[in-house]
């Protein structure tokens, strides 16, 4: 198939969005077709053998390769920019292989505390079954980075913005601490999505996306992706991915390579009014906190500055009410839904205590930073007069 890339250099994030990584097929279709296929038919045994080999390029089994997924993989990495990327079942599946596709027994990984439950249950609670240690930190305590540092220490993780606090951590500073240790830097980057921050330009050596998130954005289907150097990925995830199966299919891969197309108009869409409901909701007598990444009162408002290039479509809210209140404005509300997701175009809340975090205990939950009266609202597509109008009325009854 002839590869579609447009000259590289001068093409605008917007562009590479809809042009990027597509594989045309000799039926000449103008948007990416859907492969909808598992295997490959070969013109001849020595060729079979060849692509087997790797000394011929082309398509063997959807397990690992797959045109469809290809393209989606193609489009994701030149809009990163990084080299290669590696589409997954579910944004888990990419934090897995990330991580698990790095390390063996005798390892240790240092990841910062304030992550969303999964990515800490893999890390805290998978990895030690294996052999793998690990420490917790305070992520923006660049001290507590260095303090955790050991001789057989290999990777360090963070998300940045964090679900649901949206702390922010110095990724430029974490990879320098992570580069003098020799160990490589994760970032999970679904809070900031692909359009406001990019972690390898700061340092990181890999970014793993829940494309679940803002990448589909209209809460259709799970996906993963991890991004890196192809030397890293042929190293650490290729062979783990290929080995162990966790593939995107092939209708998610079309779904989201179509989602890719309208990213940036959602994102800054959501980013516009997210930021002008929180100006807007900031001194409200039912909050006592509000955190958003882009008001100068974000406790990490100079790195934000620096590391990010627009703020996010989350709030976080702690309602003075604590758990009893934010069960109240929930229950009131009726165009914004109570649901976990995020990044979608219809605006969702959940109330991290009792869904996202709730298998933490307290302790754990207040080093977390995640309160009793803590909601996360993923603000969508929807006029802000409305979106304003439901949250003011339900903040009546919080
Ligand atoms: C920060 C972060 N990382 C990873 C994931 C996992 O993504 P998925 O649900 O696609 O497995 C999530 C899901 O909420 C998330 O918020």
């Amino acid at each position: 198939m002839p590869d579609d890339r447009p000259d590289k250099p001068a093409l605008h994030p917007e562009t590479r969005l809809v042009h990027e990584g597509g594989l045309r097929s000799q039926f000449g279709e103008t948007s990416e077709a859907l492969f909808l296929t598992q295997g490959h038919v070969y013109p001849s045994a020595e060729e079979c053998e060849a692509r087997f080999k790797g000394e011929s390029k082309g398509f063997i089994y959807a397990r690992f390769s797959n045109p469809t997924v290809t393209m989606f993989e193609r489009r994701m990495a030149a809009f990163e920019g990084a080299e290669a990327a590696r589409a997954t079942a579910s944004g888990m599946a990419a934090v897995t292989a990330a991580l698990m596709g790095q390390v063996r027994a005798g390892d240790h990984v240092v990841a910062s505390r304030a992550l969303f439950g999964s990515c800490r249950y893999v890390i805290a609670e998978l990895l030690p079954r294996f052999g793998v240690a690990s420490t917790l930190v305070h992520g923006p305590d660049l001290a507590a980075w260095r303090a955790a540092v050991r001789p057989e220490t290999k990777v360090f993780f963070l998300e940045s913005p964090a679900n649901p606090t949206l702390e922010v951590i110095d990724i430029a500073a974490v990879a320098a601490i992570a580069k003098e240790a020799g160990a490589t830097l994760v970032v999970d980057n679904v809070f900031s999505s692909p359009i406001w921050q990019k972690p390898l330009e700061l340092g990181a050596d890999c970014v793993v996306y829940s494309a679940t998130k803002h990448i589909d954005g209209q809460g259709r289907c799970l996906g993963g992706v991890v991004l890196a150097s192809e030397a890293f990925i042929q190293e650490h995830i290729h062979t783990f991915l290929r080995q162990t199966g966790p593939a995107l299919s092939p209708f998610n891969a079309w779904v989201l390579l179509k989602s890719l197309e309208t990213l940036t108009l959602r994102v800054e869409k959501q980013t516009r009014t997210a930021s002008e409901m929180a100006d807007a909701l900031a001194g409200h007598p039912k909050i006592s906190r509000l955190i958003y990444p882009g008001r100068p009162d974000h406790p990490q408002a100079d790195i934000i500055a620096r590391q990010m290039r627009g703020g996010s479509n989350l709030i976080a809210l702690e309602i003075a009410g604590g758990k009893a209140g934010a069960f109240r404005l929930q229950n009131a509300l009726g165009l914004i839904k109570i649901s976990n997701n995020l990044g979608d175009a219809k605006s969702l809340i959940t109330h991290p205590a009792t869904t996202t975090h709730q298998r933490f205990t307290p302790e754990e939950r207040a080093e977390m930073g995640v309160s009793d009266g803590l909601v996360r609202l993923s603000v969508g597509l929807e006029h802000r007069d409305d979106l304003m109008a439901d949250l003011l009325q339900a903040l009546e009854r919080a």
